[in-house]
């Protein structure tokens, strides 16, 4: 008798298959998740007991009064306060489903998929174009001509080809401040991360260049998932599907961004949203 050939119905094989079509198929719908986690730095306790879901493309905003913890929690995320001196943790976080942590994750890796934006703008000192495709070369993701598509398309997509396109080899210190950051968020994004991490990212701009980076964030979703830290709770309001409150050590709250702003739970949480605290 003939043989039949039967397809292939290994479910493995039919999962790696779906996941080439669709790379989120198998993926946790949250991307990063925080569980029990306390930080410290030396003796002092700076949050407790943080749990935690990022849910994959959207914009989370972090809110609270100074020193509550916001920048040392958001650069937990990546393993930025690894080499901190003095600081600890306890309890987890999980990229995609693995602790960052693990040993056999890879730092490098693990700051490309999640990467950072800071408060102030940070270029290089190298020219504009350079700028842009720093990481990419680093991570060897192209070379050679490929760069300059690389900075095309990333600088087109901050908005900001227009005004560098004739001057891509000279120095990005003659830019101004937001056409600075706008540069440093051209370069983040040029590595192709999961996860931008943005702590207080239009603090020292304008209110236009502000305006623009708000606009840009949104667009950075669903593909990307942003958690921000602001002061700016008209930015929070603005930008953000949820909202995390840090007050006294604690994560106090955190819901939907209407409803932490409209609904809050919590007495603290009400005063602070309505600018009856400090
Ligand atoms: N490297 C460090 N060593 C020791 N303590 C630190 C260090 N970095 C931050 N802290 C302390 O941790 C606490 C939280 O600081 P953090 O910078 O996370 O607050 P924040 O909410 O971001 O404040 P801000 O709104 O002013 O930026 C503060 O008491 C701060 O003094
Ligand atoms: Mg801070």
């Amino acid at each position: 008798m003939e043989e039949v050939v039967r397809p292939d119905v290994d479910p493995k094989r039919i999962a790696s298959v779906l996941t080439e079509l669709d790379p989120d198929a198998n993926r946790p719908a949250n991307v990063i998740e925080t569980s029990g986690l306390n930080l410290h730095f030396g003796t002092k306790s700076i949050l407790a007991g943080v749990n935690m879901a990022f849910a994959r493309g959207t914009i989370t905003a972090l809110i609270g009064p100074t020193g509550s913890g916001k920048s040392t929690f958001l650069r937990t995320l990546n393993r930025m306060n690894d080499r901190v001196s003095g600081f600890r943790h306890e309890g987890d976080v999980l990229l995609d489903g693995q602790s960052i942590w693990a040993p056999s994750q890879d730092l490098l890796a693990i700051r490309r998929r999640v990467g950072m934006l800071f408060q102030r703008p940070n270029p290089f000192p190298m020219s504009i174009k350079d700028n842009v495709v720093a990481g990419v070369k680093a991570h060897g993701i192209a070379k050679g001509k490929q760069l300059d598509v690389v900075a095309e398309i990333r600088l087109r997509e901050v908005g900001l080809w227009d005004a560098v396109k004739d001057r891509l080899n000279e120095s990005p210190y003659r830019l101004s401040g937001g056409q600075q950051q706008l540069l440093c968020l051209a370069r983040a994004l040029a590595v192709g991360p999961e996860v931008l991490l943005l702590d207080e990212p239009t603090s020292a701009l304008d209110p236009l260049s502000t305006e623009s980076v708000e606009q840009l964030m949104r667009t950075l979703t669903p593909a990307l998932t942003l958690i921000v830290v602001t002061h700016n709770l008209g930015q929070a309001r603005r930008v953000s599907d949820n909202t995390m409150f840090f007050y006294e050590g604690r994560l106090v709250e955190h819901g939907p961004t209407s409803q932490v702003f409209d609904n809050a739970r919590e007495s603290d949480t009400a005063r602070y949203v309505n600018g009856l605290m400090g």
